[in-house]
């Protein structure tokens, strides 16, 4: 098996063959799911923890359904952002969740790089539920999945990733993901919204959507992260849809069969028309939000095989090398 990772923190650590490794599995409990067989035990016995430092529904929910499926105790702590504070307070945090023996914590948070932290100080795997505007390694996998079932591939395509960039860890991770699969990626945002060092990302830059979106096969839209900004990002959503907004004068520039994708929570008549974004012709929204259940089964279950082995080896060091 071709998954060596003992946490998930990001796409950015990933092989492709790993990638791929992830996908295929999780394209098989795709179709498990579909069937309606929904109960396995690979993780009969372990304990997994989900904690949102910030709000959440579908990715909690999404985690929360993917642990009892593959038969984990499965526990959500109500961490209420009002008491989130950096440092410390996340370490101690961790520390004390370690002393109760989880096997599997499932972090978000609204600082990047806190979850790396917190990864180092236990002794569990942890998956990255996405931090602060860094990454988030699920939401780019059930994307890749999403795609590659709908375009029977997942190299050599046009994708449009348009909207809030700069603040957005599902662009991030999704750029890193895609291009390590051999896309061609353009991003789409006013240069307000656009992240410092973007042409340091291999993607191809625009400022307008006719011409950023033009024969794409895949029509990424992100939503605007008002929560990340301190204002004077965009002049008005009024103008900001008029310019950024997805309706079907715009989406007549990509690909007849183009796809459009949005990870959610959508603002509808911002950043996507509604109209676009209930086609079922065009829009794999629905689909993206069934593959993450798949996806995040598929990554506990990776995980929790190199976490049994992990605990094997050492409990065989500690035994002298004898089995026990
Ligand atoms: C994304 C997130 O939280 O980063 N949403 C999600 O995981 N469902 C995107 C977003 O909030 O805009």
């Amino acid at each position: 098996m071709s998954f060596r990772q003992t946490h998930l923190l990001g796409i950015e650590p990933l092989q492709t063959t790993e990638i791929t490794t992830l996908l295929d599995l999780a394209d098989r409990y795709a179709d498990d799911n579909r069937r309606g067989r929904t109960q396995r035990n690979e993780l009969a016995g372990l304990t997994m923890i989900n904690m949102f430092f910030e709000n959440s529904t579908r990715t909690q929910a999404s985690f929360e359904i993917a642990g009892r499926r593959m038969g984990a105790d499965v526990m959500s702590m109500a961490m209420q952002a009002s008491s989130i504070r950096k440092g410390e307070t996340l370490i101690d945090t961790a520390m004390t969740l370690n002393a109760m023996r989880p096997d599997i914590l499932v972090v978000r948070h609204p600082h990047s790089g806190a979850v790396d932290l917190l990864a180092q100080k236990v002794n569990c795997a942890v998956l990255n539920a996405g931090d602060g505007r860094h990454e988030h390694p699920t939401q780019a996998l059930l994307d890749a999945l999403t795609i590659r079932r709908a375009k029977g591939r997942l190299h050599r395509l046009s994708i449009a990733i348009c909207g809030d960039i700069a603040h957005s860890r599902v662009a991030r991770s999704n750029i890193m993901l895609l291009g390590k699969m051999e896309n061609r990626i353009r991003l789409i945002a006013p240069p307000t919204l656009m992240p410092s060092g973007v042409q340091d990302l291999g993607c191809e830059v625009f400022d307008d959507m006719e011409r950023g979106l033009q024969d794409v096969d895949v029509v990424m839209m992100l939503r605007l992260q008002k929560e990340r900004m301190d204002g004077g990002f965009i002049p008005s959503e009024r103008e900001y849809y008029h310019r950024y907004g997805l309706d079907a004068q715009k989406l007549a520039f990509a690909k007849e069969d183009a796809i459009v994708m949005h990870p959610g929570p959508m603002n509808r008549g911002v950043e996507i028309d509604g109209t676009i974004a209930d086609d079922i012709n065009r829009s794999v929204i629905q689909t993206q939000v069934e593959m993450g259940v798949a996806v995040r089964m598929a990554a506990l279950d990776l995980l929790a095989r190199n976490l049994r082995a992990a605990r094997g080896a050492a409990a065989l060091e500690a035994n002298g090398g004898v089995m026990a």
